[in-house]
């Protein structure tokens, strides 16, 4: 699961190294689904035409989607069901800020209650924290309030989120009292601080129980090392 960005400045020459650089994991586009950044969404010609989705189309391939808009889609894997929704906007503003909108938040919160997503472990993937980890204003999701307001109805079992270029954990309130654990994955790419540098997260299910197991680059021996395991 990639969360965004993929490029810096919504190039198709970026996202399409991009592609090449996952295509050189081995990871499978069956067994790998993304969705864009904000950073993948800096012109409005971009979001219009669809430039970034006909790079990622294999990746994108929905088992499950409403009406004809690209976004939200879902996609079953076994027992789990991913529900991918885009929160990025040209801002036009220089902002990072990001919305899901109203009728994207109408076809998530149907997506997340359909019976073949609501028989499996629901996740839901979006690049913009559905809360303020990191101030100011104008680089989040300026209806997470909304958003947080479809989860406590409908509820899901994960959040999963990018932007943030950190490791992030919070919780949400679901229905009937319980708790939707949100993960912010860190970088994948980035080269800094040590807890900051390249990373990714595998999670493990087991009924409602996850273990986020993330894994950091090491520059001494150039692999990627088990740095963290949580329950949440
Ligand atoms: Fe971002």
């Amino acid at each position: 699961m990639v969360s965004g960005d993929l490029g810096n400045v919504s190039l198709p020459s970026e996202w399409r190294e991009a592609r090449s650089w996952i295509e050189r994991t081995g990871a499978s586009v069956e067994n790998t689904t993304l969705i864009p950044g904000n950073h993948d969404a800096y012109v409005r010609e971009v979001v219009v035409t669809g430039a970034f989705e006909q790079v990622f189309a294999a990746y994108q391939r929905a088992d499950l989607r409403l009406e004809a808009d690209t976004y939200p889609f879902a996609r079953l894997r076994g027992e789990v069901a991913l529900v991918c929704a885009n929160t990025c906007v040209p801002t036009g503003d220089l902002g990072a800020w990001g919305r899901v909108g109203e009728a994207q938040l109408r076809r998530v919160e149907a997506l997340l209650a359909a019976p073949e997503v609501r028989a499996r472990f629901r996740v839901l993937v979006i690049h913009h924290p559905p809360l303020m980890h990191r101030p100011p204003e104008n680089r989040n999701l300026r209806d997470r309030v909304k958003l947080t307001e479809v989860l406590a109805r409908v509820g899901a079992d994960l959040v999963i989120h990018g932007h943030d270029h950190r490791d992030e954990f919070a919780e949400l309130p679901g229905p009937e009292g319980r708790r939707i654990p949100v993960v912010g994955a860190g970088s994948a790419s980035y080269a800094g601080a040590a807890d900051r540098c390249s990373r990714y997260n595998i999670y493990e299910i087991d009924g409602p129980r996850v273990d986020v197991l993330t894994y950091a680059h090491d520059g001494t021996t150039g692999t990627f090392r088990e740095v963290r395991r949580r329950t949440v």
